[in-house]
């Protein structure tokens, strides 16, 4: 371990290799790897989920530029292979032999309610799959292998949490295993938005994400669409849901889209800068150009950077190759001493 090699506590986390990361895998997931990075106490675990996009239909040729264009984004974003463990999820073979082993004390039934699956079987009803139907043990595995207790998600991947911890403790009960059971590392970012319609800032919901490698245009183009209403109404405080307030219009219409609008501007701009837009939508009113404007220009500012240092990457292939094998090596031997435990704790060792 070339990082922190005096730590014992671990931190994992991934994103699959479905395409580009989006505003919601930045601020969701990749910022809280970031804090993670730099804090001692952890050693930090990130891999491209490349196997978990096979759970769902997909093309070879784009998984395999996709498993890559991930480790460039995590590159690009700031992961920084000094300190943490950067690999490939596929390259680690452990990690389907542990999912098989956790198979064996995690039964169908509560497979089937989970509602990640349901929504998913509703997406591709022609595609229930056993792999599917094992997504959430092999994302155990993926934590469990490396006995990581911190795993920096957004709040969507809570009820594959709850299920991680449940077989940690199935397994330490029925076969005296020792392993954690890991809690969610929250970010302000933990839930972002779709920018248009209903529900989270998703990759397979056309008009609703930011990629990290668009350009202003394009940032300004994809707000354009997002939706308003007259600009001045009234404001309640709703504690049941993911956008904390409701406003209203003068017509009297309810305007989720105002609510979206104002969550980007918290996470870009700050509370100060919200607080003012509200007090404008109860007085004068707001100009949604004017803030559409602004808050573009915010966004970008973010992504910049990141997008210069992609470029970068992109023709460093060299390098990108060493960090991936180096990481792949790294993992591979945690895993494999968790893999020797457990064969011997369950009788196959
Ligand atoms: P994936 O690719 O669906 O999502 C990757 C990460 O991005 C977060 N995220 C969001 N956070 C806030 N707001 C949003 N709109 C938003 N959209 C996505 C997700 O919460 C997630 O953190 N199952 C994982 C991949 C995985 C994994 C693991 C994660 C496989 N094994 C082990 C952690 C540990 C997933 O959903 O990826």
């Amino acid at each position: 371990m070339t990082a922190k090699p005096n730590t014992t506590k671990r931190v994992l986390s991934g994103i699959r290799a479905t395409g580009r990361l989006h505003l919601g895998n930045y601020l969701g997931a990749v910022k809280g790897m970031l804090a993670l990075q730099d804090d001692p106490e952890y050693q930090t675990f990130y891999m491209v989920a490349d196997a978990h996009t096979i759970t769902t239909p997909y093309q070879v040729e784009e998984l395999r530029k996709n498993r890559r264009a991930v480790i460039l984004d995590y590159l690009a974003a700031g992961l920084d292979p000094e300190k943490s463990v950067i690999f490939q999820q596929a390259a680690i073979s452990e990690h389907f032999e542990l999912a098989f082993y956790f198979s064996s004390v995690t039964t169908i039934a509560k497979m089937q309610h989970l509602p990640t699956f349901k929504d998913k079987v509703k997406q591709y009803p022609n595609h229930a799959t056993m792999a599917l139907l094992n997504y959430p043990v092999l994302m155990a595995a993926d934590i469990l292998i490396y006995m990581a207790d911190r795993v920096p998600v957004g709040i969507d991947q809570e009820p594959h949490l709850e299920v991680t911890r449940e077989i940690a403790r199935r397994m330490n009960q029925d076969y005296g295993t020792n392993f954690p059971e890991p809690q969610r590392f929250a970010t302000t970012g933990e839930y972002v938005p779709s920018l248009s319609g209903e529900g989270k800032m998703s990759k397979s919901v056309e008009g609703s994400f930011i990629n990290l490698t668009d350009d202003l245009a394009t940032i300004q183009q994809r707000l354009a669409n997002a939706a308003t209403d007259s600009g001045k109404g009234t404001i309640a405080d709703e504690a049941d849901t993911k956008l904390k307030k409701i406003y209203t219009d003068a017509s009297g219409q309810r305007s989720d889209g105002v609510a979206r609008l104002l969550t980007f501007v918290e996470l870009f701009e700050g509370t100060d800068q919200r607080a003012e837009y509200e007090q404008q939508y109860t007085s004068t009113g707001i100009k949604y150009g004017q803030l559409k404007q602004q808050l573009a220009q915010a966004i970008y500012k973010q992504l910049a950077p990141m997008q210069i240092k992609r470029h970068e990457l992109e023709n460093n292939a060299s390098f990108v190759d060493q960090v991936i094998a180096d990481g792949n090596a790294k993992a591979k031997a945690v895993a494999q001493t968790t893999i020797a435990q457990v064969k011997e704790k369950i009788g196959l060792g």
